[in-house]
């Protein structure tokens, strides 16, 4: 049932390829320049009419919404929040019949994003489901929505659904941004082209594994670890951290890159190691200079970078390559080795990769 592979984590992991296609199959037709989803067809004047997008999820899935931000809005040109949803259920929220809210989540059934979404619509808010186990309560209880596809996930840390979360994200926000004008046809088939030759280019990002096992080996007695990124990568950073702690019970966090001065940056000695999402485009020469603040401080630096990189590289303890790609689509190629690297980390330590303690595959108590 693991498919060959030492645990349900890693085999999922390496899914991903496969599971990015699954996810845009039918969906995404590059020739034709159409990206077809029936529930946001069907829907399009409630997308096109509102006032803002609100996110709603938890954990790894909110990271997916904080992607989302970054691509609804540069993209489509369209106001969007993202909120834990426990928070956001609790605080007496602005709601109206003007907004779209977009509820994510992987097992479609976690309390807490459950509640926000009837929340959502006691207010009149039009709620749209991106899940990936179908049929599950969340999808039933939202007003429309698009699946994942990207099959069972068993082990408890995330990984595949959160790369297909991004996908289905993606081909909302294009839909969105040709449907309102705010990206022209050429580079809307640019785009889409692009997320065609995604998945190759993860299976690509996929071979580094080796050496991120060796890397993963370096670093595996570290008490802490700090992951930073800008822009679209700041969330994956953000994410990078989570898999850490999660399963290898290492204390880690995730920065804005440009933050580390107003304080974490208090943190940084020779056993803290740094890793640093600085991917080509998207402010590379302002995280360049980050990791420059970093390394003067003695803090250990590990890249994650575009193909053929050479800046970083000479800064850099390490670095992880990824294929090159537009700068939208950056997240789903440099989450990769951090999970790679979070999976060999934990494996090292001897601990239950698939099942980590404390934690749950769904979480259905708030
Ligand atoms: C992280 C993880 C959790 C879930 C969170 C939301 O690896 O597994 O943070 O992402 O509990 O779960 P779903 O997406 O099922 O609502």
């Amino acid at each position: 049932e693991k498919g060959g592979y030492e645990h349900f984590m890693l085999k999922e992991i390496h899914e991903q390829p496969n599971a990015i296609r699954d996810t845009y199959r039918g969906r995404l037709l590059a020739n034709e320049g159409i990206i077809r989803m029936a529930g946001i067809d069907d829907n399009l004047e409630k997308f096109l009419n509102a006032n803002r997008i609100i996110i709603v999820a938890c954990g790894t899935s909110w990271h997916a919404g904080l992607v989302a931000e970054y691509i609804f809005e540069d993209l489509a040109r369209i106001p969007v929040e993202v909120e834990y949803a426990s928070e956001f259920r609790y605080r007496n929220p602005v709601i109206t019949d003007k907004d779209v809210v977009i509820a994510i989540s992987q097992s479609g059934e976690t309390a807490d994003t459950l509640a926000a979404i009837k929340l959502a619509k006691s207010k009149g808010a039009f709620v749209f489901g991106v899940c990936n186990v179908v049929g599950s309560t969340i999808a039933r209880e939202t007003n429309a929505g698009a699946y994942t596809h990207a099959g069972p996930e068993i082990g408890v840390a995330s990984t595949k659904a959160f790369t297909t979360q991004i996908t289905v994200l993606t081909l909302i926000a294009l839909k969105l941004a040709k449907a309102n004008g705010s990206m022209s046809k050429t580079v809307f088939h640019s785009h889409l082209q692009e997320l065609e030759l995604i998945p190759d280019k993860v299976k690509e990002a996929l071979k580094a594994d080796k050496h991120i096992k060796e890397v993963a080996h370096i670093y595996k007695d570290a008490k802490n670890c700090l992951y930073l990124g800008r822009g679209y990568n700041f969330p994956v950073a953000l994410e990078g951290a989570l898999k850490l702690k999660e399963i290898s019970y290492i204390h880690a966090e995730g920065y804005p890159a440009a933050e580390m001065k107003h304080g974490p940056i208090a943190l940084i000695d020779d056993q803290m190691p740094v890793f640093v999402i600085a991917t080509k485009k998207g402010h590379y020469e302002k995280v360049v200079s980050n990791i420059q603040e970093i390394k003067s401080r003695s803090g250990k630096i590990i890249g994650i970078v575009t193909k053929g990189d050479i800046d970083v590289k000479k800064v850099a303890d390490h670095v992880i390559e990824v294929p090159e790609t537009i700068e939208s689509l950056t997240p789903l190629l440099t989450t990769i080795p951090l999970q790679l690297l979070s999976y060999h980390i934990a494996v090292m330590l001897d601990k239950n990769v698939d099942q980590p303690r404390n934690l749950a595959k769904s979480v259905t108590v708030e």
